[in-house]
């Protein structure tokens, strides 16, 4: 008598009574948009590639890409000779300053994982109001005018910056890049202090 019956929260009270359905878990979901693969574009002879900005994910299909480079290739890219991408460097390149820098790769996506065939580059020196170049295009897909595109593209970037200069070391016996050069109307200039190398630049 005069006892209070303790509540039994789970049969007495549907309020009480923890929810047990999905309902509880449900929230608004976020749904992310699609991550764009960039911008398509093709090689002479009709392959089909993505253009987009460098990510850090990019950097297991650079390291690849490097394993996939003749030495000469790896030379005239990175003005020496080297065996290995170390993973130091492949994270520098991944994880760029988009303030002072820009990269574009070139993306085959018909193959998984999707595998990087170029990739172009600038680094600005804000004192000299300039951006140092570089680019490479893997030896399956030169001469497809590959090396030309990202090098307008890098050109662009420059000028969209407000820079008044582009420019870049090129080995002498680098034909093939002196040859692109020429043709978007860089200029070279020989480097006394460097035998072999050629200064080449672009006033923009
Ligand atoms: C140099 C390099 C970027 C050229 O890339 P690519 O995609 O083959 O170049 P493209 O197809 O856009 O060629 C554009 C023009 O360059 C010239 N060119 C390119 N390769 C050439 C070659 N092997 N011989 C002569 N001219 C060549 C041609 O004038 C060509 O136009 P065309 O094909 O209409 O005749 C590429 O060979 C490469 O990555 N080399 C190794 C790295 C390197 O040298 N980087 C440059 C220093 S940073």
């Amino acid at each position: 008598m005069g006892m209070t019956p303790a509540i039994d929260y789970y049969s007495n009270s549907r309020a009480l009574v923890p929810l047990r359905s999905p309902e509880r878990f449900a929230r608004p979901r976020l749904v992310e948009p699609p991550k764009s693969k960039g911008e398509r574009v093709q090689t002479h002879d009709g392959r089909e590639l993505y253009l987009r900005g460098i990510e850090p994910g990019d950097m297991a299909a650079l390291k690849r890409q490097f394993s996939r480079l003749s030495p000469e290739d790896i030379r005239r890219r990175f003005l020496h000779s080297m065996g290995e991408l170390p993973d130091s460097m492949a994270l520098r390149l991944t994880h760029i300053d988009p303030a002072l820098e820009t990269a574009f790769v070139l993306m085959d996506e018909t193959v998984q994982p999707a595998e990087l065939r170029g990739v172009g580059r600038i680094f600005v020196d804000e004192s000299a109001n300039s951006a140092e170049f570089s680019v490479l295009v893997e030896p399956h897909w030169a001469r497809q005018g590959l090396g030309a595109l990202l090098m307008q593209r890098l050109v662009d970037d420059c000028r969209k910056r407000g820079l008044s200069e582009i420019w870049g070391y090129v080995l002498l016996e680098n034909r093939p890049m002196l040859q692109l050069c020429k043709e978007l109307g860089f200029v070279r200039r020989l480097m006394p202090d460097e035998p072999g190398t050629a200064q080449i630049s672009l006033q923009l």
